[in-house]
């Protein structure tokens, strides 16, 4: 019989369901134990699912049941938990923004090598059918000249929501639109068009006064290819729609709303073309309107994934490594809105970004 694998949660609050069902969802994959500094957090959650409840990473780690550790903390708190993990011997599946800065992310990466682990980032719209298939036309050349690759995020979120927990309003922590909610975005330009060449972007707050963060990014991507690309990201826009992603070429354009593909034209139409147009279902929530709106089939095959990854000992379909370009385009993006110029990568420094 194949070996199963222990997963244990670092974090109990808003994603660890979307983990704990990915988990349990799995071929291969069981959950073993949930951990938050919260004990209420923790043991609500253990009690659901039937595992152990944990009150410290240190104390999760010494539980030989675990082969595998999620790490759900806020954003700023990834990197010191990962090291750990790595030092004692745990594969990592992490959320997104893998750390706060790439000094972080380097040392993360080095750390989880070194132990020969799986290391991946649960930016999970990467793997929607819509955005491989886009993947895919791109390597066959079917867009001509890639000549433009946005997106736009028109989100909602409250209030009440940034001042659910202090680190949802803190830059330091890692909030702000364009780290915390636009990183999958970003990530998907960066995925399918980067490398990314420069950056010109503008933050400001619309609709969020009590907090001092951006609501909303506007930003201008010069692509190494030459291809541009805008960036249009907020929280402030009430009710939330779907997010798009668009790829326009000399000969093809082809756009994603929420999950779905909306337009898939190519001047050279293929035969699979009109099932790739039946991608994605428009009843499938994808976070327009409120943090917990969307399922979590992506983030159950990034876990799926991670398993695989182990008992073929292959690389994860997601390493972290891959994700590095995004923060840097991130970090660039601040430094940018904070300088008002353009910025050009790589970043020279990415250590005082948030104290900007
Ligand atoms: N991939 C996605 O679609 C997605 C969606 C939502 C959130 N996220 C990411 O998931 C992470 C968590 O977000 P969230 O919304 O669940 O946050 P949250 O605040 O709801 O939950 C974080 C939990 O971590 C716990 N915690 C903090 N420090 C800890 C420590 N040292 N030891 C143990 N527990 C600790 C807190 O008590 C809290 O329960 C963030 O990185 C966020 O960006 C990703």
């Amino acid at each position: 019989m194949a070996k199963t694998y222990g997963f244990g949660l670092l974090g109990a609050g808003l994603v660890a369901p979307f983990h704990a069902e990915s988990v349990k969802g799995s071929d291969g994959g069981r959950l073993v134990a949930v951990c938050d500094m919260s004990r209420e957090r923790a043991d609500g959650l253990a009690a659901k699912y039937g595992v152990k409840a944990y009150y410290s990473l240190d104390e999760m780690l010494k539980d030989p049941a675990i082969d595998i550790v999620n790490v759900l903390t806020p954003n700023h708190l990834h990197y010191d938990a990962v090291m750990k993990c790595a030092a004692a011997r745990k594969h990592v599946v992490t959320e997104k923004p893998p750390a706060m800065s790439l000094r972080e992310t380097d040392e993360m990466v080095a750390a989880c090598a070194k132990a020969d682990l799986k290391f991946a980032c649960t930016v999970q719209c990467r793997v929607r059918k819509a955005i491989q298939a886009m993947k895919r036309a791109l390597a066959e050349g079917r867009f001509g000249k890639l000549l433009h690759a946005d997106t736009y995020m028109k989100w909602f979120r409250t209030a009440e929501y940034y001042h659910s927990d202090p680190w949802r309003s803190s830059r330091q922590s890692g909030a702000g639109v364009t780290v915390q909610h636009a990183f999958h975005y970003i990530d998907l330009l960066q995925y399918l068009a980067g490398p990314v060449k420069a950056v010109e972007a503008k933050m400001t707050n619309l609709a969020h006064p009590s907090v001092k963060l951006e609501d909303t990014l506007l930003a201008f991507i010069t692509y190494a290819s030459g291809a541009q690309g805008v960036v249009q990201a907020s929280t402030a826009l009430w009710p939330g729609t779907d997010i798009r992603v668009e790829l326009n070429g000399t000969d093809g354009t082809a756009i994603m709303m929420g999950e779905r593909m909306v337009t898939w034209k190519f001047r050279e139409e293929k035969p699979e073309d009109e099932q790739i147009r039946q991608y994605g279902s428009a009843s499938q929530g994808t976070a327009a309107t409120g943090p917990a709106a969307f399922g979590h089939a992506d983030h159950q095959m990034v876990i799926q994934d991670m398993i695989q990854a182990i008992r073929e000992n292959r690389e994860v379909i997601i390493p972290v490594s891959s994700v590095r370009p995004t923060l840097e385009l991130v970090l660039a993006m601040y430094q940018s809105a904070a300088r008002s110029r353009r910025v050009e990568l790589p970043v020279k420094d990415d250590s005082s970004i948030w104290e900007m």
